[in-house]
């Protein structure tokens, strides 16, 4: 079965790309940075995997559609989907931030996911059978000061759930995965630019677990699997608690609780 994950050189990505391939997928990585790609490939085929590299920007509407004929000719049939090309923002406010890099963010965050869930999507949809599993962020369900990214995110959320109803009655799900901070390169980054703070990371959520990048593979390739054969129109947290723990101690009445 062929698996197409966009952004899978680095991060998210390059997590979802092993473990599908570690689960027997044909894998293909779709992603601008082809040496880091190519590396993965590299390493997928000397362990037995089968795994190819295209080079692409994913705002690229067209060379999105042109792709997908090609991947679906050279690999067989694309059965999972995962539109994980994206970028990061530093805080900042609304009314200050730089007009253009919002407006490139949303070209590859948003714009991006949608030319690749059109591009597959229509094939899969006449196929009858296909997973597409988006990556949303806890911005898909509250605000931060991240004046682009956030409402990316949320468009993301709702993007994921109107394909859910217009797929699902053709044999496609549709289903998003929302991490809390994840330990990738673009965030290992920021955390050394000062940008980030690792400390109130390691605090933020119900459990003492900062999120890497297989735990939110494993929650996508569940996703993909038979196992959620019922299971559409869903972001699914993979947040270590970091939604039910910000509101908790954010109670007015003060916490119960004083290692909260
Ligand atoms: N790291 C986090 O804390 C975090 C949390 C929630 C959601 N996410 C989301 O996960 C996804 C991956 O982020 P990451 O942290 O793994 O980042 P990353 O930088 O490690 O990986 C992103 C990959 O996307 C590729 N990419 C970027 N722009 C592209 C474009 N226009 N066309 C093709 N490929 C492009 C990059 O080359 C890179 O390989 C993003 O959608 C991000 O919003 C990340």
């Amino acid at each position: 079965m062929t698996a197409v994950v966009t952004g899978g050189a680095s991060g998210i990505g390059e997590a979802c790309v092993r473990r599908l391939a570690a689960e027997g997928h044909s894998v293909a990585i779709l992603d601008m940075g082809v040496e880091r790609g190519n590396d993965v490939v590299r390493d997928l085929t000397e362990a037995g995997h089968s795994a190819h590299m295209f080079a692409c920007d994913v705002s690229d509407c067209s060379k999105m559609e042109s792709l997908a004929e090609q991947i679906e000719s050279e690999l067989g049939p694309v059965e999972i989907l995962i539109p994980a090309a994206g970028i990061l923002e530093n805080s900042g406010s609304v009314l200050d931030m730089d007009v253009e890099a919002h407006d490139r963010l949303w070209q590859v965050n948003y714009h991006g996911s949608l030319h690749t869930a059109r591009a597959f999507g229509r094939t899969m949809m006449g196929r009858g059978r296909g997973s597409i599993v988006f990556i949303g962020s806890t911005n898909s369900f509250a605000p931060f000061p991240l004046p682009a990214y956030s409402p990316s995110k949320f468009a993301i959320l709702r993007l994921m759930q109107m394909l859910a109803i217009e797929f699902g009655r053709k044999g496609v799900r549709v289903n998003g995965v929302a991490p809390t901070y994840t330990l990738t390169p673009a965030l290992k980054a920021r955390i050394e630019s000062g940008e980030r703070d690792l400390e109130v990371i390691k605090k933020s959520g119900a459990i003492d677990i900062v999120v890497e990048p297989r735990h939110v593979a494993d929650a996508v390739h569940f996703l993909c699997s038979d196992q959620a054969a019922a299971i559409t129109g869903v972001m699914l947290p993979v947040d270590a608690g970091w939604m039910a723990a910000t509101l908790y101690r954010s109670y007015a009445g003060g916490v119960p609780w004083s290692d909260t």
